[in-house]
């Protein structure tokens, strides 16, 4: 399949047939999120994937109760170490000098404060797996199977049902088979909307 075709066929698959993933497309999934792009190539991300039907429920449970999820045959976990620590980093420090630039020196400061520096770290590290989780998406489709993100869920619950080891958690889910439903395209803006050139009028 294109990629413009999978782009477009993409939509949240949320019931799913009772057929299992194949071991080939498992790999093919695995494969598009290894081979995603992240900053300074750190590939600060792991990913769980879970067959057990009782493990599925108790995710489903933890993913605010959105028990349709135990209809996938097969879930990714996309995962990621909380390793920011900005009360770690030292005045002059690459990392810190960028997130002061970025964010400007007085949320970093206000930040650095705050006591518990891992649940700071969850909100530097929430976009890690999004750009693989997106690759693993594309690539279901391709293959004719459906996925839908999976946000709202327990991070600390769902981690802890994956038995992740301290200081890596689970930040989304993505349930994956074969589709049982055909989800309606939703809206999407115009492109009008949504793009402007050179400045924004
Ligand atoms: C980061 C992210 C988190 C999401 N979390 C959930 C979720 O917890 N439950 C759910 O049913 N859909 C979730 N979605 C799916 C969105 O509702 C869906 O992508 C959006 O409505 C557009 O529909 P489409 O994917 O069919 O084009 C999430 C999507 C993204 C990108």
């Amino acid at each position: 399949m294109e990629l413009k075709e999978a782009i477009r066929k993409r939509k949240s698959v949320r019931r799913f047939k009772d057929k299992a993933v194949t071991e080939e497309d498992v790999e093919a999934m695995v494969e598009a999120a290894r081979l995603a792009p992240s900053g300074g190539n750190k590939q600060n991300w792991l990913f769980g994937v879970v067959r057990d039907e009782d493990r599925i429920a108790r995710i489903a449970e933890a993913a605010g109760g959105q028990t349709w999820i135990s209809s996938a045959p097969l879930v990714f976990a996309l995962c990621t170490e909380l390793e920011k620590d900005l009360k770690g980093l030292k005045e002059g420090d690459f990392e810190l000098e960028v997130d002061k630039e970025r964010y400007g020196p007085d949320l970093i400061e206000y930040l650095k404060k705050f006591p518990e520096q891992r649940k700071v770290s969850m909100l530097f590290e929430n976009c890690n797996p999004l750009l693989p989780g997106e690759h693993i998406f594309l690539t279901a489709v391709s293959r004719g199977l459906g996925a839908c993100w999976i946000g709202h869920l327990n991070i600390e619950k769902v981690s802890e049902i994956l038995s992740l080891p301290e200081g890596v958690v689970c930040l989304f889910l993505m349930p994956v088979g074969y589709p049982a439903e055909e989800p309606e395209q939703r809206d999407r803006k115009d492109k009008e909307e949504l793009v402007f050139y050179e400045e924004y009028r």
